[in-house]
Parts: C-alpha cells; structure tokens; sequence
C-alpha cells in the first residue's frame, strides 16, 4: 500500500494545482464507474496529493451528473485519507460576501434525486456516525493559512445542498435564509457523506461567487456573476492548499479514520477498497 495520501477535489474554476512536482495520472474504473476525470497525483509540499476536477477538465459535468461514488472510491483506492474540498457556494447571509470562504461544519440535504450517497447495499449494511461531517482539526489548519494570507475566512456554518443545475427561487432562497443556513450549492453533500463512509478526513473550503437571489438590491444570481468571482476564488484556494497540505499529519489517526468501527458494517473484508 502506498503512503497515505492528501486528495483535493477541485470546483468551478480549479481545474489544477500550482507547484505539484513527479506527476502522475491515474485512470481508474471503480465498481461504480468512471471518476469526472483522470486523476493527477504529485509531490506538494513534500506529500502526496491527488487532484481530481469535480465537473472534469473543460467542466463537463453538471451537478446532478457527478458519479461521486466513482470520485470518491477512487480517491480511496489511492490510498487518500485526507480530503480538501474546494467547491463554489452562494450565500445565505449578509456576512459571508462573495470571495469569503467558509468552512461549513454542517450540511443540509435538500436534493430530491440521484444515487444514494453511500458505498453500502448489496449485502455490505453499515450506518455511519454522521453527526460532525467535516474535520475540526482540518478546518483549523485551513482557518490559519487563509489568515496568515490575509483572506475573509469563516470557521463553521451550514451547507445547504440542492440539486440544480438552475439556481433558486426567491421563495427557496428565502426559505433556506429563514431556517438559518450559510451557504448553498449543488455538489459537496455527496461527497462528505462518501468520504465519511471511506473513513477519510474531510473538510470544505466554500468559495462564495454571488448573494443567490435574496438580496433584492443585488441582480438575481447568474452564471455570469458566478464566473467573475471564481478566477479570483481559485487563485486563493491554490495559495491556502500550498500552505495546509504541508501541515496534515502523517498517521491517519483522526476520529474519522475509524469511522466503519461504530457503523454496525456487516462484513468488513470488502471495504474500504
Ligand atoms: N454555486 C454558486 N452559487 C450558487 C448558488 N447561488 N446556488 C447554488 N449553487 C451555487
């Protein structure tokens, strides 16, 4: 088995890593199917990184499209236990303004279609402790860097995951705002749930591009006024990962590193991969 590996699942507008040394790329058929894209390992920071593009080079895939499960065994087959994810949020609340950064520690399923978001069925039943999705320990090493680099950085907060591709209406935008959620988007919830289920280490950095559609003195959210913030979003994400994927420890030995010990599994020689 190789090292333990550090994975980032890149968003809109990060389609690769600055700085990523001894490339290698990976093309990998899970039992589930094909991951978005082909999968770039490398040397950063003196670790091993896989980089994965969430909707592919060239942003091929739409939300409701992802295969997260091909992603996510992928990144598990790899030998990945720390995940960083980057993803493309709009904001619920006044103080998180486009280009801030949260770093959601809940998340709220408002999807109505799709797989589900587990490895398990077909003989493997297991319920996974799902209480804390992301990585406290995690969350504070990206909270420093984005400090120490001088961006907007919130600590905490809750993630509402709809399904997409269009974006909300005022009445669902002002729903989501009354029930007291941060951010939304259309991809993360999927993955946090599978990286819990892999017994990887997860954290998000949330990118915020736009106010969605609640602020009625700001023009409803477009995809045009998404795209202006995400050049500027990912040129942060790829400074503040320089500085935390040097800093994750070596050993797996967070909580999450033995989530399948409580999860009630059946039969624990096929998984993880
Ligand atoms: N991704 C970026 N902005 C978004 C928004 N307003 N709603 C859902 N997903 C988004």
């Amino acid at each position: 088995m190789t090292e333990p590996a550090i994975g980032i699942i890149g968003g809109s507008g990060l389609y690769q890593i600055d700085g990523v040394t001894n490339v290698t790329e990976h093309t990998i058929e899970t039992p589930f199917g094909a991951p978005s894209d082909v999968i770039v390992g490398g040397q950063l920071g003196g670790r091993q990184v896989y980089f994965l593009p969430r909707h592919g080079r060239g942003h091929r895939i739409l939300p409701h499209e992802l295969n997260h499960r091909a992603n996510l065994y992928a990144l598990r087959s790899l030998n990945v236990r720390w995940l960083l994810c980057v993803t493309a949020v709009g904001s619920l609340q006044e103080q998180y303004a486009p280009r801030h950064i949260v770093l959601p520690s809940q998340f709220f399923d408002r999807t109505s279609q799709g797989p589900a978001h587990t490895f398990f069925g077909n003989g493997i039943a297991a319920h996974v402790s799902f209480a804390d999705p992301t990585s406290a320990p995690l969350r504070q090493l990206i909270v420093n860097a984005a400090r120490e680099l001088g961006l907007p950085v919130h600590n905490g907060g809750t993630y509402v995951n709809m399904d997409g591709p269009a974006f909300s209406t005022r009445a669902e935008s002002e729903t989501h705002r009354k029930l007291g959620f941060d951010v939304i988007g259309m991809t993360n919830l999927g993955e946090i749930r599978l990286a819990r289920e892999a017994e990887i280490a997860v954290a998000t950095m949330a990118m915020i591009t736009d106010y969605d559609c609640w602020k009625v003195e700001e023009e409803p959210v477009t995809a045009d006024a998404v795209i202006a913030h995400l050049h500027a979003n990912a040129d942060a994400a790829k400074k503040i990962l320089a500085r935390v994927v040097p800093q994750i420890p070596t050993e797996p030995n967070f909580p999450e590193h033995r989530a399948l010990d409580a999860a009630l599994i059946t039969d624990r020689k096929y998984w993880p991969p």
